[in-house]
Formats: structure tokens, C-alpha cells, sequence
């Protein structure tokens, strides 16, 4: 087995935290990261390691989706050291070569799970790191805070690193539910046969959480709802929803899809757009007090294709809604006026299912009526204990050299430019930020473009 280095800029974070520590705690149960597996995690805070394994003792039991055993959280805890330096000071990189010299590690991950403006100094500092071969440099999103800057990024990246390294990393694939949408797709005729603007009326693609920007208000000002969310998770989904060809190579039939979106200068910004921020935004720790910063973004988008020509793809995202709700849901045309739609719901999260509306017969009367079915995945204890996180997936086919679910720089720049344009026409067209309260379900105006 190979000897496996994870190396985390940004350790103190919370994403390290809530999600890549737990993600690797249950690599390690699964007994996947071998026996001489090393994990670094820089911060810049004054921490021993013991006072930092503390730290994370708390998150991984409540985060960790194996059951935790005391006995082999302690063995886990032997291979993680916290290492304390300024990574925005190159001179400091050299001092991270004693973690890996005595130990030839021949898989090596470097995490970026910081804010996209250190990416740039990190790579530049890894050069320094002459013991670390070879290295696999997994960067978060966003991927970048502009088009122009991810531009930059990138060839600073393919500079620095064998492009071949390089695994932008979108969580959301590798959600269950996610990929689970190209199997429904390819493996029901009932649903593959129907799966076009012949028989599709709109898809709404929803994202909502009850959490608003917590501890994270410097990074998610300065990005908003538009570029932490949709930008990425939500054009992965939408492109894999709209794909042609769910046996293709993904990357190929996302891009492709991408070329597709109307243009933002053929769409009426005023009719296909509503940016909303909470009620309290502003009050946040480390948020402008005058922010205009979006937390909920709504788009009525389309994809100009034969497949999909004149179908709406309603995409919407919020902080501090009434309820967390990840879901595609697809309704179908109505065969007559006064007979209901079929409707099809793929449930991402928090439950993982899929959920059907199709008429029968008014049980012992003449009409029609809806009948509902709903499959819950995650209700069933096993599926569940059997579905690793999507970190846990993502980490472990980068171990593997697995980037087929990854993103390629091609779509990172085209949904930057779709996201860039957007944007700016918002703001050319003099588009309030509308408020909303916390609890509801975003800007009412929203309503008025759906
Ligand atoms: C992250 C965003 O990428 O995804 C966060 O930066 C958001 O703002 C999070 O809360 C949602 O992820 P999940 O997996 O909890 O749906």
C-alpha cells in the first residue's frame, strides 16, 4: 500500500473541522489510509498538538459517520500533527520538510481549504517543500473569485504542479444523491424516454439552509450566494441533470451543456434574476455593516439546445430559509388542463430519495387523483451506515487518481463567465438586493420570475 501524506492549509478552519477530519477519521476505520499514513494540518494559531487534537476530538464525534471507538480514535490521533506557521510567509514553507523526512511518502495530498486569495502564495510555498513528492494539490471551492483571477490561478497552478495534480474539488459530487441522478437517468426508460422539452415542462433546482454564514462572514461577504454557491454546486447539478449523455465522459457532457446557457445578454436580467439578503446579514460577525452582499440568489436560467429549447431551469439558493432542502424537481407537462402534472422529486438532502406524483383512478368514484410515492433512501439504516460522506469519497479517489468527478478547468471558467456576466448585469440594471425575513423562504419577489 502506498505511504499516504494529507497536508491541510487551513486546519483551524471550519471545514477542516466539520468535514475533513471526520472525512478522514472514517477513511482510517475503513481501514484505507494504511498503516503509515501522516495528516499535517497548518494554522496560524498558537497550538501543541495535544491542544489541537482536543480541538478536533469534539468534531469528529459529532461529525464522524462511523460509530467511534475509542480505542482506534486514539490510534488515529498518533498520525496527526498540527503544525503552527504563517503560510502567507514563503519563508516559513522550508520548516514543513521535518514532517515528511523520515517516512518516504509516495501519495501526497495537499488540502488548499482556505479562502481562494491564499492559493496563489501556498503554491508558490509548496515549491519549498522539496520532500513532499510529486504532490496532489486539492483545491476547495470557489475555484477563484472572478474569472480573470481564476484565470491567473490556474496558470500559476500548471505552473507550479503537474497539471495532472490538480483536483478541483465540488463537494456536491459526491453527494449520493447527486450521482445517483445519472443512474436514474440511464436506468429507467419510464424516466430516460420523457428526459427532454418534449415532455418536460420546468426543473427547479433548490439549495436552502437554515444556517446563515456563522463563522465564515469575511469570506462569504466578499463572495455571496452567487459565487459560493452557484457558480459551482449548482451549475454541477444543473449540467448534470441536462447532460445528453449520462454514459459520457462527465466532464465532457457538463462542459457541453455549459456552451448551451443562453447568453446573459439574451436574457431579460429584470424577469430571470432575484438576489435577497437576510434580515440581521448585516449584524454578522466580520460582515460590512452596509453589505450588499447576496445570501439568496434565484435564476431562471435556460439551456438553448435541441434537448432542452424553451424549458425553464428555476435555480435557487438561500441562507437562513425556513428549512434545509437540497432537491431537483421535475414537473412534467400536463397531458390535459385539469389533469395534474407528473411530478418527479430527487432528494439530495437532508433526506436522500426520490419522490413521484402520477394519477389513478379516484379509488371507487369516476375522477382523477394524485397518487404519491416516495422511496427514502437514508430511512434505511443500513444504505445509510453503507453511503460514505462526500468529502470521505472525494478524498479517497484523490488518493486513488481519480479525477473523473472532479472539475476540469474548461467548466470552471465557462460557469465563472456565466456567473461574472450575471453579476454585472444585476448591477447595470440598478436590481435592488431584496431583503428577507430569516425563516421564510427567501425575497417574495422571487415569486414574480417563476
Ligand atoms: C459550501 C458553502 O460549499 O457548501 C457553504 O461554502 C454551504 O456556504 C455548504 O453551507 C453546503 O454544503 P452541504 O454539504 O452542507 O450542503
Amino acid at each position: 500500500m502506498s505511504k499516504i501524506s494529507i497536508t491541510i492549509f487551513g486546519g483551524t478552519g471550519d471545514l477542516t473541522y466539520r468535514k475533513l477530519m471526520p472525512a478522514i477519521y472514517n477513511l482510517f476505520s475503513r481501514n484505507l489510509l494504511g498503516e503509515n499514513f501522516k495528516v499535517c494540518a497548518i494554522g496560524r494559531r498558537d497550538y501543541s498538538n495535544e491542544e489541537y487534537l482536543e480541538i478536533i476530538d469534539s468534531w469528529i464525534k459529532e461529525f464522524a459517520r462511523l460509530k467511534i471507538k475509542e480505542e482506534r480514535l486514539l490510534e488515529f490521533y498518533k498520525h496527526i500533527e498540527y503544525y503552527k506557521m504563517d503560510f502567507t510567509n514563503l519563508d516559513e514553507y522550508s520548516g514543513l520538510n521535518k514532517f515528511y523526512e523520515n517516512t518516504s511518502f509516495d501519495n501526497n495530498l495537499v488540502y488548499y481549504a482556505v479562502s481562494p486569495s491564499f492559493f496563489e502564495v501556498i503554491s508558490d510555498g509548496m515549491l519549498r517543500v522539496n520532500n513532499l513528492k510529486n504532490p496532489k494539490i486539492i483545491l476547495e471551492k470557489p475555484f477563484g473569485s472572478s474569472m480573470k483571477n481564476a484565470k491567473f490561478l490556474s496558470e500559476k497552478l500548471d505552473k507550479n504542479f503537474n497539471s495532472e495534480n490538480i483536483y478541483r474539488i465540488d463537494h456536491y459530487l459526491g453527494k449520493e444523491m447527486v450521482r445517483n441522478i445519472l443512474t436514474i437517468r440511464e436506468t429507467n426508460p419510464l424516466i430516460s424516454k420523457v428526459w427532454s422539452k418534449d415532455d418536460i415542462e420546468s426543473i427547479e433546482i433548490t439549495a436552502l439552509e437554515t444556517v446563515g454564514v456563522e463563522t465564515r462572514g469575511n469570506y462569504y461577504d466578499e463572495a455571496g450566494a452567487l459565487k459560493d454557491m452557484v457558480q459551482n454546486h449548482l451549475l454541477q447539478i444543473l449540467t448534470i441533470v441536462a447532460l445528453d449523455n449520462p454514459n459520457g465522459v462527465l466532464a465532457d457532457e457538463q462542459l457541453d451543456v455549459l456552451k448551451n446557457l443562453r447568453p446573459i445578454e439574451k436574457m431579460d436580467i429584470k424577469k430571470s434574476v432575484v438576489l435577497g439578503q437576510y434580515k440581521g446579514y448585516r449584524q454578522e460577525d466580520k460582515v460590512n455593516p452596509s453589505s450588499s452582499t447576496e445570501t439568496f440568489a434565484g435564476i431562471k436560467l435556460f439551456v438553448d439546445n435541441k434537448r432542452w429549447k424553451n424549458v425553464p431551469f428555476f435555480i435557487k439558493t438561500g441562507k437562513k430559509t425556513s428549512e434545509r432542502e437540497i432537491e431537483v424537481l421535475v414537473k412534467f407537462k400536463r397531458i390535459k388542463d385539469d389533469i395534474n402534472p407528473n411530478v418527479l422529486v430527487i432528494k439530495i438532502q437532508p433526506t436522500e430519495g426520490v419522490y413521484l406524483e402520477f394519477n389513478i383512478k379516484t379509488p371507487g368514484e369516476d375522477g382523477i387523483t394524485t397518487a404519491k410515492m416516495e422511496f427514502c433512501q437514508n430511512c434505511n439504516l443500513i444504505f445509510r451506515l453503507n453511503t460514505p460522506e462526500a468529502y470521505e469519497r472525494m478524498i479517497l479517489a484523490c488518493i486513488e487518481n481519480d479525477s473523473s468527478w472532479f472539475s476540469k478547468w474548461e467548466q470552471i471558467e465557462l460557469s465563472w463567465k456565466f456567473i461574472d456576466e450575471l453579476k454585472q448585469a444585476y448591477i447595470k440594471n440598478n436590481i435592488p438586493i431584496y431583503e428577507y425575513e430569516v425563516g421564510s423562504d427567501g425575497p417574495v419577489e422571487y415569486n414574480l420570475i417563476k
